[in-house]
């Protein structure tokens, strides 16, 4: 049976990733700090191996590699606020952790990293869209920089010592278990507010395009792209749709029958002012396109946050 191990395995990203491996037949164990104290494995509990430990503790990695044919490199000490708060605790977690995973692994014989990237910053402000792979890679913060030299270190392991791996740059995943108290996730965090009685925040006047995509959808291309032997090793896996903030409002608007107004507050960190990712090459390589809607994928985050 093929092993996959998930490291960040209880989080948003991962803990999908973890349902949706075992359904399809591979042995998973999850690797966690379980540092928010509350488990996203509830479905899968029982059926997985758990494995809590520290990413930046050398020997837990290690333990947590034996024996292990994927690695899922899932775990993200920083979003991009408190990236720009912090690089230097950004590039020590994230990128030295991950230099020192990719060491790790080749000598305990991994077939494949798969490694989540980030198609909202890794581009830059785009000169075209939507954005191609092919793109230039010019990130404007510390989030895409620390991604963007991950991902040369990636492709240096594979040049260097044969280790294979895989880029998914995911646009805005957005789903159940997004913490509706973070600072990634723009979906969960206005429901929150509606659903708590408040008027979300909108930061800058609302014009502000991004790629969202429903997080079932995001975890389906993994695994089709995983399956499937490709010629290239990155992809963007994005809806392909651009969507404003007002326009999430009023999608919003139409889910809760009723007129939200936000509060437009001043945006002080700079932003790309619209990114939608081509989707073709995920398209045409394993015939993938996304299922869910947005009012649909609005909905499922809706009630899973209403049931909070
Ligand atoms: N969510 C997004 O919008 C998005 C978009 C593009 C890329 N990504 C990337 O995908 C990855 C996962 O994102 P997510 O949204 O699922 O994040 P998340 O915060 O929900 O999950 C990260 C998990 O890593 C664990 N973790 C953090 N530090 C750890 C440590 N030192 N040791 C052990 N475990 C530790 C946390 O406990 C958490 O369960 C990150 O690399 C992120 O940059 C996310």
């Amino acid at each position: 049976m093929t092993t996959c191990l998930i490291l960040g395995g209880n989080g948003f990203l991962g803990s999908h990733l973890a349902e949706r491996l075992l359904k399809r037949g591979y042995d998973v164990r999850v690797f966690d700090s379980f540092q928010t104290g509350t488990t996203n494995l509830e479905t899968v509990k029982g059926k997985i191996e758990i494995m809590k430990g520290d990413f930046l503790n050398q020997a837990d990695v290690l333990q947590a590699l034996q024996d292990m044919d994927y690695v899922f490199h899932y775990i993200g000490t920083t979003v991009p606020a408190t990236a720009i708060k912090d690089p230097i605790y950004d590039v020590q977690t994230n990128v030295v952790g991950t230099v020192r995973l990719l060491q790790l692994a080749v000598n305990s014989k991994v077939k494949r990293v798969i490694f989540p990237s980030s198609g909202g910053t890794i581009y830059g402000e785009p000169t075209s869209l939507p954005v191609h792979e092919t793109h230039a890679l010019n990130p404007m913060d510390p989030y895409g920089i620390s991604k963007l030299v991950i991902e040369k270190y990636l492709n240096y392991f594979n040049r260097a010592y044969g280790l294979d791996y895989l880029i998914l740059r995911y646009s805005n995943p957005y789903g159940e278990r997004q913490s509706p108290h973070g600072q990634q996730g723009v979906i969960p965090v206005l429901l929150n507010r509606i659903k708590l009685g408040e008027r979300p925040i909108v930061y800058g006047d609302g014009s502000v395009e991004r790629d969202y995509l429903y997080v079932g959808d995001a975890v389906q291309a993994t695994i089709a792209l995983l399956e499937k032997k490709t010629p290239y090793k990155v992809f963007n896996v994005g809806s392909g749709a651009g969507t404003s903030l007002n326009h999430l409002i009023e999608v919003m608007s139409g889910l809760v029958g009723r007129t939200i107004e936000p509060v437009y507050a001043e945006d002080t960190i700079v932003r790309v002012q619209k990114i939608v990712l081509d989707i073709s090459r995920l398209r045409d390589e394993v015939g993938w396109q996304p299922g869910t809607s947005l009012q649909e994928g609005i909905e499922r985050t809706w009630h899973w946050i209403s049931r909070l």
